[in-house]
């Protein structure tokens, strides 16, 4: 049998799917933990599962309404086989995301004098897609476009894409099992609630039983060090927590010694604490040193550089006792402050310049000892 992977994922099914933020938080974050059994995937603490999404039902019954097509209406696959229009767009095509190439497609259909003077010029184009799905294309009556057949239409749209997620769990701790850290996008646009594809899959349409198309997508450069007895300092705020947790049931599992310092960020400590039922034990019996920076709970923000600052002649004891620093979660900010507030540490600690804290910790990264998984 062909092995599992991206070209052929396996239907794992859903054990549970649970909210870890609590009702009225600013975030929505669930876990959710699949089988793997029978699978044959293997995967090691620090990989992420690539997952395959379907799209909202209510979504794909909007623009087949706005496109006048017919929901039943058959669409040939490349392989052969046939299926409903309203299933394609379920299951398989890209009904969110608007690029210039299925827009210019559209538009061969569409002749519409908006769009076309909208794919000339980029910045203007790049403002329009954002926070715009196809069906505000549909609806619009400037950009609006009749298809002569559902099948048309479904052969302007991008295939649907798998979303990465960092996988929160360890295979030694939970064998046959795997987990996921996940934030729920939502925001609204032009007046319409806007669901994240892929995070509002799993926080609104699944449930134990179900099955989702996974794969497991190999990050060999997330890894624990090799010597258990190495002290991590892991930087993880919101999501980021994902692959520490990971981290901290494979230390366990593995019996290691090696000190662990998680730094975690949120905004609220009555609402969203994650995973404090597991990180109490370790935190009692001195496993685990944690540092938790509620963003929002005070009039100013604290965020966890600010944590790290303020702990800095510690972190700077721990990086001489040849300590690994990880960090997850967001790339845009937060990745690019944490990482300055590191820099600065290794300078005021360690009585250096500015080169040369950014050469000890090039040294670091050199020496696996400080690695990233920010998206
Ligand atoms: C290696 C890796 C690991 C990851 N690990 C995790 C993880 O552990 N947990 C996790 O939650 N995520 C993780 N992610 C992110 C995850 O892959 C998805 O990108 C995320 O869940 C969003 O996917 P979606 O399908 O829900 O949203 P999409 O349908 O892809 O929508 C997201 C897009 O919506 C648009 N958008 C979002 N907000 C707004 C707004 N306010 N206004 C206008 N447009 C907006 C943006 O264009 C954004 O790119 C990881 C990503 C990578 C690459
Ligand atoms: N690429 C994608 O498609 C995609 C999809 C989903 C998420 N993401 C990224 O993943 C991140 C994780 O999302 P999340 O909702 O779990 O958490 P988050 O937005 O990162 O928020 C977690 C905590 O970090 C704080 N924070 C904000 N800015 C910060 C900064 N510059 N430095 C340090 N901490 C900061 C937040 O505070 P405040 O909120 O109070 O400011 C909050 O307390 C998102 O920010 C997003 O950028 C990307």
């Amino acid at each position: 049998m062909e092995p599992y992977s991206m070209k052929n994922p396996f239907p794992a099914t859903v054990r549970t799917v649970r909210h870890i933020t609590k009702p009225g938080s600013a975030k929505e974050t669930i876990h959710v933990d699949f089988s793997l059994e029978g699978s044959g995937l293997e995967y090691t603490t620090g990989d992420a599962l690539g997952v395959f999404p379907r799209n909202d039902e209510q979504l794909v019954d909007a623009l087949i309404n706005a496109l006048e097509l017919r929901p039943d209406e058959v669409i040939p696959l490349p392989d052969g086989s046939q299926t409903s229009l309203r299933k394609a767009l379920i299951d398989t095509c890209d009904i969110t995301a608007l690029k210039k190439g299925a827009l210019t497609k559209w538009n061969a259909v569409a002749q519409s004098a908006k769009l076309t003077s909208l794919l000339e010029d980029k910045e203007a184009l790049k403002a329009y897609c954002c926070g715009r799905d196809w069906l505000d294309v549909a609806n619009d009556p400037e950009t609006t476009a009749h298809f002569a057949s559902a099948a048309d239409f479904v052969a302007i749209l991008p295939k649907l894409t798998p979303r990465l997620y960092s996988i929160a769990s360890s295979p030694d701790a939970v064998p046959g099992q795997v987990s996921l850290c996940v934030g729920a996008v939502r925001y609204e646009s032009l007046g319409r609630a806007r669901k994240g594809v892929c995070s509002t899959f799993l926080a609104d349409r699944i449930k134990p039983g179900d099955k989702v198309c996974v794969f497991v997508h190999s990050n060999k450069n997330f890894r624990l060090p090799e010597d258990g007895a190495t002290p991590i300092i892991m930087v993880g705020p919101g999501t980021g927590i994902a692959p520490f947790r990971a981290f901290w049931q494979q230390r366990i599992a593995d019996h290691a010694t090696g000190p662990m310092w998680l730094f975690f960020g949120n905004p609220y400590k009555a609402t969203d604490g994650c995973y404090e039922d597991e990180l109490e034990p370790l935190i009692a019996n001195g496993a685990l040193k944690y540092s938790v920076a509620w963003s929002r709970d005070q009039d100013h923000k604290i965020y966890v550089q600010h944590l790290m600052d303020a702990a800095g002649a510690e972190i700077w004891q721990w990086l001489e006792k040849g300590a690994a620093v990880y960090m997850c979660g967001d790339a845009n900010r937060m990745a690019r402050d944490v990482e300055q507030t590191l820099l600065a540490i290794i300078a005021r600690e360690g009585k250096m310049d500015a080169q040369q804290a950014a050469d000890y910790l090039a040294a670091m990264k050199n020496q696996r000892r400080y690695q990233k998984d920010v998206y």
